[in-house]
């Protein structure tokens, strides 16, 4: 069972309220915010400020875990879910090698490119900045610039003159003017765009109809900065020569044990881990400004076909009946648990039906237990005997149907062989919505989940 933090405190403190365990364990508390964050990965921390990812840890929160973990020099530290690479830049930082999955084909490189070799000419990186402002200034100032290519939420997103230079500079990229620092500078071009953005396109959905005044005016300056504070980052690691550390992200799919390839088995000394929440959040759709403006999907449905194909389904707009169908069935070897799960999705298609047009909560509930159950069959594969396994994830309760995900997570593991050692809460969250008469008032929280294999 969780420990129970004091909800009538946590009401009266607010929103997204951390608790201290009171029952003598040692496990570190989540940090509040601060230090560059507010939700997603930290704005000012090296690494994590290369992109603000929603969906990112904590990299302060990530370092306390692990030095929980007590792993021995050398370790190798997986994340199935590895999103913009928290766990893994931490885990370098701590001597510790990395193996990371994720589904999102741009955060998978983002994630990959924090943790290679970096060009060996950092200087260089400054230069090549110097020179992609200088040209962009030139193609795009006084020219009257075409932008019917673009798509809508591109062209409304920002101002004629900033937008001008922002694809100026994109141009120069992708003809490869920017040499080795050409991911570099793809990155730091792509996290510039919601800096200069003349309207609200803050996280998670981008909503180009409400102007407001741009963070950053000059597109050219906040891109050099960007750039110089990447190079700065990577200045910042020590060289890997002598450490001898496999660092790796693969773009692919946790469920898919082909994913897994490149780790031998048993090989893994810990894992610290986020798998998606069943609170319908789209990660796909969170990136769509910065994959409309690459050039990485033009529509709704290249979004769904080119980012999203890989990920587990945990939002009502990936649900479908066969899949649903055919992960019920899959749950069935999963004894008790499959009947607790049959029991929600009952309840969900009851409130479903309902409604007019009510949401797919219970096909996307056998979907998203059956794919997790399978990526902790490949974790249970990749990882060391007696090693430990912490996930951050959330509850949930859509129409008011309450999902205790952590808890089911942890009995499917239980049926695949790990030990459920500790299940706690974290914060409270969810409150945003609690004056809103037409959301559930289901208390929610984030929740750590203690597993050994
Ligand atoms: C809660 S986020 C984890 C974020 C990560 N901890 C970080 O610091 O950025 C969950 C991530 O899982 C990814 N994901 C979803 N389904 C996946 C799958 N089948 N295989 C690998 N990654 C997946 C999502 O794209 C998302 O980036």
């Amino acid at each position: 069972m969780p420990t129970q933090p004091d909800l009538a405190l946590a009401a009266h403190l607010g929103d997204d309220v951390h608790f201290m365990p009171d029952d003598g364990s040692t496990w570190p508390t989540e940090p509040g915010s601060g230090r560059g964050r507010s939700h997603g990965t930290s704005s000012s921390e090296a690494f994590d400020r290369w992109f603000r990812y929603p969906a990112g840890f904590a990299s302060d929160y990530v370092s306390l875990l692990l030095k929980q973990l007590e792993l021995p020099k050398g370790s190798l530290v997986a994340d199935p879910f590895a999103g913009s690479g928290v766990t893994g830049t931490s885990a370098r930082t701590m001597g510790y090698s990395f193996f990371g999955i994720e589904a999102h084909p741009a955060i998978a490189e983002l994630a990959s490119l924090k943790l290679q070799d970096a060009p060996t000419d950092l200087t260089g990186g400054m230069k090549t900045a110097d020179r992609l402002v200088r040209l962009a200034r030139q193609y795009s100032d006084g020219v009257d610039r075409d932008f019917s290519a673009e798509t809508e939420l591109t062209r409304k997103s920002f101002a004629p003159d900033a937008l001008a230079r922002l694809i100026s500079l994109r141009d120069l990229i992708k003809s490869g003017e920017a040499g080795v620092w050409s991911i570099h500078a793809k990155w730091a071009l792509l996290s510039t765009l919601r800096d200069v953005a003349s309207v609200r396109v803050g996280w998670p959905y981008q909503n180009p109809t409400k102007t407001k005044k741009a963070k950053f005016a000059d597109p050219l300056l906040r891109f050099q900065q960007r750039l110089e504070a990447m190079a700065s980052d990577l200045r910042a690691v020590p060289s890997r020569e002598n450490e001898q550390l496999s660092l790796n992200v693969v773009h692919g799919d946790s469920t898919d044990s082909a994913s897994w390839n490149l780790l031998p088995q048993a090989s893994a000394h810990g894992c610290v881990s986020s798998p998606p929440y069943l609170n319908n959040f789209d990660y796909a759709d969170a990136t769509r400004l910065e994959m409309y403006f690459w050039g990485e999907a033009a529509n709704w449905s290249q979004l769904c076909s080119k980012i999203r194909s890989k990920m587990i389904t945990a939002t009502t707009q990936q649900s479908s009946v066969g899949s649903a169908a055919n992960a019920s069935k899959a749950l069935e070897g999963y004894g008790d648990i499959a009947k607790r799960i049959s029991d929600l999705t009952d309840d969900l298609r009851s409130e479903r039906l309902a409604r007019a047009r009510g949401k797919e909560y219970d096909r996307v509930i056998p979907d998203y237990f059956s794919s997790v159950a399978k990526v902790l069959a490949n974790l249970w594969w990749a990882m060391k005997p007696d090693a430990p396994i912490v996930w951050l994830v959330g509850d949930s309760a859509p129409y008011g149907v309450y999902v205790d995900t952590p808890a089911i997570i942890a009995e499917l593991a239980e049926s695949i062989g790990f030990k459920a050692e500790d299940d706690r809460v974290l914060r409270r969250r969810g409150q945003r919505w609690a004056k809103n008469a037409s959301r559930h008032q289901v208390e929610l929280s984030e929740r750590l989940l203690l597993l050994r294999r």
